[in-house]
């Protein structure tokens, strides 16, 4: 549909705007419910446990406590100052709370960054499949999109000469997601090197760096393209409470980047949300400074299910599923089984009952690809690999293991 010619006479830029198909089939699959149908949810990108207890009781003790009127549009001075704190030890650089913005939820500092950042024409590269928010702010922007490629070959790891290789005179920004939605793939830090060497005298070139899975790693450990000083100043992180601490509905997240470039973003703050929620701040201070261990509980549970659903997919004919290094996504190849992504996922939901999202919902390159998020219990995703199995044994006759 061209949304310009609806009779409300859209603005023209409303047509480049996409969407999270997350949500979407989220939306279908609750429909399905409402009208009785049992579905095993494996499509939002969500953690399923509680948000711990001690944080739940600081925000409740600060709505009492009166922290229930506007803030400042940077964040509170406690907050910022934790941030500084917790994102700069865990990545081992020192990072001044002036650098740090408040957003309710980290999808905000993307899209200001952008807003900030980037004009129409400007090449912004970003990954494929990714997260399908890049894509649609950077067409929103009048920008040109240009991807780099995420292969199963390459256990789904950025490369560094992938990128550069994309590097043209009118490139902006690159982004960047490590540990990624949807492969599960985590960069190497030394093709994180590679990237800042390449990029070193390339002053003009902003890199997005999306870490919000950063604490959802099972092999190894996080490093933040921030390390390298040549492109100290010109790294934006994304980063916030959703994942890691459980918090997606409480809307809590947070930016890192130069000083002059978070006055803008704390400009673009005062124009839309003026601040986030005073007292949801203040639980994220206790977030940071309270009781790591139910982090450490669900990082633990993951790996767990990680083994229980890469398992159990792999015993799909015409499945094959890479081990994910970090976040809670699977992401088999299922090409074996003869039926396009989108037609599959459509069948699952409809015919099987489990809900996942097509791997063409992260981009082109998604195709031949289902992601399972497995944020749900080991109990549920043994049901919903044992629902596919006999849904693919009925219905894909051609299928090769
Ligand atoms: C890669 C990535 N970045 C950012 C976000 C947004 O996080 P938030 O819910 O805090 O806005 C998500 C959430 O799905 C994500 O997967």
């Amino acid at each position: 549909m061209n949304l310009i010619e609806t009779k409300f006479r859209l603005a023209r830029r409303m047509s480049q705007l996409g969407t999270e198909g997350a949500f979407e089939v989220l939306a279908r699959a609750k429909r399905l419910e409402a009208e009785g149908r049992d579905i095993i949810h494996l499509e939002i990108g969500e953690p399923d446990f509680p948000t711990a207890s001690h944080i739940i009781d600081s925000a409740a003790r600060a709505m009492r406590a009166g922290w229930t009127h506007y803030a400042p549009s940077a964040g509170l001075p406690e907050l910022r100052q934790a941030v500084a704190e917790d994102a700069g030890k865990r990545r081992g650089i020192s990072i001044d709370p002036s650098e740090v913005v408040i957003t309710p939820g980290a999808k905000p500092v993307f899209f200001f960054a952008m807003l900030a950042l980037v004009e129409p024409g400007d090449e912004v590269l970003y990954p494929n499949p990714g997260f399908p928010i890049y894509e649609s702010m950077i067409r929103f922007l009048g920008a040109q999109p240009v991807s780099y490629a995420l292969r199963e070959e390459n256990d789904f790891d950025v490369s560094a000469a992938a990128i550069l290789q994309k590097l043209t005179p009118r490139t902006r920004l690159v982004i960047l997601n490590s540990p990624q939605n949807p492969t599960g793939g985590v960069m190497a830090s030394s093709e994180m090197a590679a990237l800042a060497a390449g990029l070193a005298d390339r002053d003009e070139v902003f890199v997005f760096s999306d870490e919000i899975y950063h604490r959802l790693i099972y092999e190894g450990e996080h490093t933040s393209l921030a390390r390298f000083p040549a492109l100290r100043d010109r790294v934006i992180i994304l980063d916030g409470f959703s994942k890691i601490y459980a918090m997606t509905g409480w809307r809590l997240g947070y930016g890192v980047m130069h000083p002059e470039l978070a006055e803008q973003v704390i400009r673009l703050m005062i124009n839309s949300n003026s601040c986030t929620a005073t007292f949801t701040q203040i639980a994220g201070v206790e977030a940071l400074r309270g009781d790591q261990s139910s982090v450490d509980a669900m990082l633990e549970e993951f790996r767990r299910r990680r083994k229980v659903i890469v398992e159990g997919l792999n015993q799909i004919p015409g499945f094959r599923c890479a081990q994910p290094h970090g976040a809670f996504y699977a992401f088999p190849n299922i090409t074996g089984v003869g039926i396009g992504s989108r037609e599959l996922a459509d069948a699952l939901l409809n015919e099987a009952g489990v809900a996942c999202l097509p791997g063409t919902a992260f981009g082109e390159w998604g195709e031949g690809y289902l992601r399972f998020s497995f944020a749900n219990s080991v109990e549920n995703i043994r049901k919903a690999v044992d629902r596919i199995k006999t849904w693919v044994g009925k219905n894909a006759g051609g299928a090769s293991g």
